[in-house]
């Protein structure tokens, strides 16, 4: 196949090691930054431009989308996938799982057990959601943060004010969720219908936060049914093929914390010894060919300039 990984950059861990699998698996590998991608949206003549050259034929896109730019690059996945190219994740489900209240929105309607989150626009209504939530100490974070970056602690109700006074200053949406102890917390990799590895994050000493990135440490993790069950339909729910789906403890069961539509693969990778690259191009793999004995000559896919029904679109030739 011929593979476009949509990311920032090819020396990103996770872009480099899946081109790399990608490879050993035979198929050809290309990095492209939807930041340098221009698009005509035109109904039949839709084209897509990189460099300011035509892409050339894809068969299949694996996108590796961070959160912070994600307009750019989930633009760029619409348009590979109005121009009928198979995509891992699609956009919708990127975009629900950029933001952590709209994934909670949609778990909660699914009936996929969450950690309870109070939302308030003003500062002065947050005391009430915290009341609700059974009070101090609380969890606040911004909804489209990562990385354990913009999620604290406060130890009373008017720390949590004080703290989602001052992010609303910067127009930034805040969530509140209790405080939940629990021994470190649980990321499952769902792919394809299937949890293909999971481990243990705990975190750093004096930290409360269990992200590698904060110093967290990770050990593989035997996963029970009930947590395989849960990260399989919470990635469901958002509409997501693949997902690092986060969960933690409770004395009712696990419950989803957040869903990441790009899971990075060193941590994981390092923790479980599993190959969950190649669970990802997997998955890619039988995506692209469902995609093509399921519309091999239909419509969905554009017919080629000889007239002929192709899988690669005309405009990305
Ligand atoms: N409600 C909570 N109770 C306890 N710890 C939490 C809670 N919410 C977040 N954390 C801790 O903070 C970390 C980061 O929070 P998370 O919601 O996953 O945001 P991010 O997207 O930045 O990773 C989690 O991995 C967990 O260790
Ligand atoms: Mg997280």
């Amino acid at each position: 196949m011929k593979i476009v990984i949509l990311s920032r950059s090819r020396f990103l861990y996770s872009t480099a090691r899946l081109a790399l699998v990608g490879r050993v698996r035979g198929h050809h590998v290309r990095i492209i930054d939807p930041l340098r991608c221009a698009m005509l949206v035109d109904g039949e003549r839709s084209a897509l431009l990189y460099r300011g050259e035509p892409l050339g034929p894809v068969d299949a896109v694996l996108p590796r989308l961070g959160r912070s730019w994600s307009f750019a690059g989930l633009a760029v996945l619409r348009q590979f996938e109005s121009l009928g190219v198979p995509c891992l994740n699609p956009s919708g489900g990127i975009a629900i799982a950029r933001d952590k209240l709209s994934t909670l929105q949609c778990l909660a309607r699914a009936r996929v057990p969450a950690v309870a989150t109070a939302f308030a626009r003003d500062a002065r209504d947050v005391r009430g959601g915290i009341e609700a939530l059974g009070g101090p100490p609380v969890v606040v974070k911004l909804s489209d943060g990562s990385q354990g970056l913009g999620v604290m602690l406060a130890e009373s109700a008017a720390g949590a004010e004080s703290i989602v006074g001052a992010f609303h200053v910067f127009n930034q949406h805040i969530l509140v969720q209790p405080y939940l102890r629990c021994d470190g917390d649980l990321r499952l990799i769902v792919a394809g219908g299937q949890v293909v590895a999971a481990m243990r994050r705990r975190a750093a000493q004096g930290e409360f936060r269990n992200n590698l990135h904060r110093g967290g440490v990770a050990v593989v993790h035997r996963t029970a049914p009930e947590e395989r069950r849960v990260a399989l339909e919470a990635a469901r729910a958002i509409g997501l093929r693949v997902a690092g789906i986060d969960l933690i403890e409770s004395p009712h069961g696990p419950l989803v914390l957040e869903v990441n539509a790009s899971p990075g693969l060193r941590g994981i990778e390092a923790a479980t010894g599993r190959n969950v690259a190649a669970s990802l191009l997997r998955c890619l793999e039988a995506r692209y060919s469902a995609a093509s004995s399921s519309s091999s000559g239909s419509s969905r896919l554009r017919a080629s300039s000889s007239g002929q029904p192709s899988t690669i679109p005309d405009a990305l030739r």
